[in-house]
């Protein structure tokens, strides 16, 4: 299905070769978007790429290690190279399942580096090139909401990326550019079964009893999937939310309600 809307706005999005990152690709494709995706995962994202091109849009598959401040730089700067950089959706994140005194530096680091780190320095780059106003969506979570004994670096990270939101979004408000965030529960994704089969086999039980014990305590009584984010993330990116900048938006099934 080929799109009509002017090619040269581009959408770049990080963290997109897989899970969330993936759907939130291909619903701003179909949104009118040229997508420029970045990504660890050279071979994921080349499918992907195949897939928005299927569609009838132009796209870019970038391979960056978002961790490096100069890898994240430069996929930016080539993205901008594809059209008028409009959209950035600071996807890209990692989790990692370990209880709160068995936390090493190391950890701490790695987790707080592409949590939070990257997306501070992707939104300045970003916004560099947006001149003529944008539109800015980071990945929160309900992690960042409330804490998580078993993730708390995690969770530290995805509550300072609602404060980051909010700064850049007073920071770059007279730009044009609105700078908002979503926070997903429990999303139908590889990272999702990774903490089940972490927290599986601390309890004894099956990834698939650790999953569903989660779900059971999802007010609307089911898994996200993918589309669900991504539906969010295009309204944020649509006219209709032209006048919302500095927000955390909890997309979630009714898990977290302030
Ligand atoms: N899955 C959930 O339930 C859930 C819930 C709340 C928030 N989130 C957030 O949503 C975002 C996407 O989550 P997901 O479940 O799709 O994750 P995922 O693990 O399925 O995908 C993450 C993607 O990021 C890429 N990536 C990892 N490290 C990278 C690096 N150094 N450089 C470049 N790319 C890198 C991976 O290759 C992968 O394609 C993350 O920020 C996550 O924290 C997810």
């Amino acid at each position: 299905m080929k799109k009509d809307s002017s090619p040269s706005k581009v959408a770049v999005v990080t963290g997109a070769a897989q899970g969330i990152g993936r759907a939130i690709s291909l619903r701003l494709a179909r949104d009118g978007f040229s997508i420029a995706i970045i990504d660890i995962n050279a071979d994921a994202l080349n499918q992907v790429k195949k897939e928005i091109e299927a569609l009838g849009v132009q796209a870019l598959a970038l391979k960056a290690d978002l961790t490096r401040v100069d890898e994240i730089q430069n996929a930016i700067n080539r993205a901008a190279e594809l059209g008028e950089l409009t959209v950035l959706v600071n996807n890209a994140g990692r989790v990692l399942i370990t209880p709160f005194l068995e936390i090493g530096e190391a950890e701490w680091d790695a987790i707080l580096t592409l949590n939070l780190k990257t997306v501070f320095f992707a939104t300045q780059f970003a916004a560099k090139q947006m001149k003529a106003g944008g539109r800015i969506v980071n990945l929160s979570s309900i992690s960042g909401r409330s804490g998580r004994s078993d993730q708390a670096h995690y969770a530290a990270a995805k509550c300072a990326v609602i404060s980051l939101t909010q700064s850049a979004a007073l920071a770059f408000a007279s730009q044009g550019v609105t700078v908002n965030a979503v926070c997903p529960g429990v999303v139908d994704t590889p990272m999702t079964v990774g903490i089940h089969e972490v927290r599986a086999s601390s309890l004894g039980i099956t990834p698939q009893e650790s999953l569903a014990r989660m779900v059971a305590k999802i007010p609307l009584g089911r898994l996200e999937t993918t589309e669900d984010v991504a539906g969010a993330i295009s309204f944020l990116c649509s006219p209709d939310a032209a006048y919302i900048t500095g927000q955390s938006l909890n997309v979630d099934g009714g898990m977290e309600m302030n």
